[in-house]
C-alpha cells in the first residue's frame, strides 16, 4: 500500500488539499491512457485528491490537438465516480482554437475555453481555474470580469495564476478587490531546488503578504532532481532528457545532487523524495504539482510528504542551490 498523503489548507481557500498534486501534462503524451488511469488510480488510493490538467495538454506534441489530459481525467472519473473526492484545478490561456480568440486570457476565450473544459472533463464545476501565463494584450479587468461571472455562476470555485510577474499578480489583487471581483488565491510558479530564483525573489513575498498557497510546478526540474541524471550514468531516455542533461548536469547541478545524495542517505530517502520535502518546507507552499509517467515512478515519490528535514538539512541544501 503507498503511504497515506497528508493534507493541507489550500490557503484561503477553505479546501483541504494533499500535500501532494497530481499534474497530468504528461497524460495522452508519454503516458497512455491505460497508465494515466493505473497513476490516478494509485495517487487517489494513496490519500492524493489534488489534480492539475490544463486545457492545452498536450497540443505541443506532433498530431495531438489539445484537451487529451482534461478528456483522460474525465473519462476517469467517470469510471471510477471520482469526481466528488477530487480537487480539480485547469488552466486556461494557450491556444486551442484558430482565430483571433483562440487564445489568451480575453472574455470571448475565457468564457468558450472553459465550456469546452468542463465538457471535456465531464463535470459541471471546476474546483481551481488558473490563468495559465499572463496575457499582455488584453485588459486586466476583462479577464478578471470574466473569471468572477464564472465563480459567480458556480462553474468555477475558485481562481489561480501562472507564470506571472510579481508585480502584475500585485495589480491582479487591487483589481480584484476594486471590483469585488474573485481573487487570485494560489499560484502556481516553476519552483525547485535547482530554479529558485524566479519564485524567491518578489513573488514568495506577495504570497505570503497576501495569504496566496503556492503549487511549485516541475518540483523535480522534470526529473533532475530524481538523481538519474549523472555525468557517468547513460543518458535516461524520455522526451525531456536531452534539455535536462544541457540545462543542469554541470558543476552546479552536480553540487545540487551531492547534498541530495548526502541528505537521502541520512534519511534512508531518495533524492527526489528530499527534493519535495525541501519544497513543503518553504513557506506558504500547499502542495508541489508532481508529474509521474509510471506508478512506479508515481509511488517513489509519495513517501516525499512525509519526510521532515532537519534545520541544518534545510539550510545545507538552500546553500547549495543557492543562486539558481
Ligand atoms: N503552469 C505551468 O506552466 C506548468 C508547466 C509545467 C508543468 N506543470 C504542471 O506540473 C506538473 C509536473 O511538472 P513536471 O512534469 O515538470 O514535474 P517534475 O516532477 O519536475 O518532473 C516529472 C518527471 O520526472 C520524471 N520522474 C518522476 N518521478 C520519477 C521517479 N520516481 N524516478 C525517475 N524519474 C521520475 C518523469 O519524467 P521521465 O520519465 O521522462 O524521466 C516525470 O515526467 C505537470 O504535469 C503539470 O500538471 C505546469
Amino acid at each position: 500500500m503507498p503511504p497515506t498523503l497528508p493534507r493541507r489548507p489550500l490557503g484561503r481557500t477553505g479546501l483541504d488539499v494533499s500535500a501532494l498534486a497530481l499534474g497530468t501534462m504528461q497524460f495522452g503524451w508519454t503516458a497512455d491512457e491505460a497508465t494515466s488511469f493505473a497513476v490516478l488510480d494509485r495517487f487517489l488510493e494513496a490519500g492524493g485528491n489534488l489534480i492539475d490538467t490544463a486545457d492545452v495538454y498536450s497540443r505541443w506534441a506532433e498530431g495531438n490537438p489539445g484537451g487529451v489530459s482534461e478528456a483522460i481525467i474525465g473519462r476517469w472519473m467517470a469510471d471510477r465516480g471520482a469526481r466528488d473526492g477530487v480537487v480539480l484545478a485547469t488552466k486556461v490561456r494557450g491556444r486551442m482554437w484558430d482565430g483571433p480568440d483562440g487564445e489568451g486570457l480575453s472574455r470571448a476565450h475565457i468564457v468558450r475555453a472553459c465550456e469546452d473544459s468542463l465538457r471535456r472533463l465531464r463535470t459541471d464545476r471546476i474546483d481551481l481555474y488558473q490563468t495559465h501565463a499572463w496575457d499582455e494584450g488584453t485588459p486586466l479587468d476583462e479577464t478578471l470580469a470574466a473569471l468572477d461571472d464564472l465563480v459567480r455562476s458556480g462553474k468555477v470555485r475558485f481562481i489561480g495564476a501562472s507564470n506571472i510577474p510579481a508585480w502584475h499578480l500585485v495589480e491582479a489583487l487591487w483589481r480584484s478587490d476594486a471590483g469585488h471581483w474573485a481573487r487570485y488565491d494560489t499560484l502556481q510558479p516553476n519552483f525547485s531546488l535547482i530554479h529558485r530564483k524566479e519564485h524567491e525573489v518578489d513573488l514568495a513575498a506577495v504570497c505570503a503578504r497576501f495569504e496566496i498557497a503556492i503549487l511549485p510546478y516541475s518540483p523535480l526540474a522534470g526529473g533532475f532532481l530524481t538523481g538519474k541524471y549523472r555525468p557517468d550514468a547513460a543518458p535516461p531516455t524520455g522526451a525531456r532528457s536531452a534539455r535536462l542533461r544541457e540545462r543542469y548536469l554541470n558543476d552546479r547541478g552536480i553540487a545540487v545532487l551531492d547534498t541530495l545524495d548526502a541528505v537521502a542517505a541520512a534519511h534512508g530517502a531518495t533524492c527526489a523524495q528530499v527534493a519535495l520535502a525541501w519544497l513543503l518546507a518553504q513557506p506558504n507552499v500547499a502542495a508541489p504539482i508532481i508529474g509521474a509517467n509510471t506508478v512506479a515512478q508515481l509511488d517513489e515519490l509519495l513517501p516525499g510528504a512525509g519526510l521532515t528535514l532537519g534545520a541544518d538539512e534545510l539550510a545545507g541544501l538552500g546553500a547549495a542551490s543557492a543562486g539558481w
